[in-house]
């Protein structure tokens, strides 16, 4: 009886498991779009190769390597002379965004 209950439960997370993958794959797919079209573009104004941006006004994601709650503060917040994005984007967004931006500038 017990067994089979972890069964039940390890059934469960395995099959949870499949669709935050894709989850995952999908926010990175809507971070990386929103990186040059949201507005203003955060290519506008910085460098992250795997998103093509060369901008230079602020840090360059590919040498600061910001995780995902540094980013995430950023947009919240906004830094220094970097506007908040938080009128302009969902919280959906944002967390898409950061978890790009973490993935992608560690990717070489
Ligand atoms: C108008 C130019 C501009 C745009 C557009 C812009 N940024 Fe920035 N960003 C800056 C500047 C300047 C800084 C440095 C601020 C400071 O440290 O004073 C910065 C800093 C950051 C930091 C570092 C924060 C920290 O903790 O040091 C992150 C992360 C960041 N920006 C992410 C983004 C993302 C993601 C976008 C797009 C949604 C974006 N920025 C759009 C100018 C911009």
């Amino acid at each position: 009886m017990m067994k089979t209950l972890f069964q039940a439960v390890a059934w469960a997370v395995a099959a949870l498991a499949v669709p935050a993958q894709a989850d995952e794959a999908a926010q990175m797919a809507l971070g990386k779009k929103l990186f040059t079209t949201t507005t203003p573009a955060c290519a506008l104004c910085h460098t992250l190769k795997d998103a093509g941006a060369e901008g230079a006004i602020g840090p360059v994601f590919d040498e600061l390597q910001p995780d995902a709650a540094r980013v995430t503060r950023a947009l919240r917040d906004g830094i220094g002379s970097m506007p908040s994005f938080r009128a302009g984007l969902s919280d959906a967004e944002i967390a898409a965004i950061a978890l790009y931006v973490s993935r992608a500038s560690r990717q070489h």
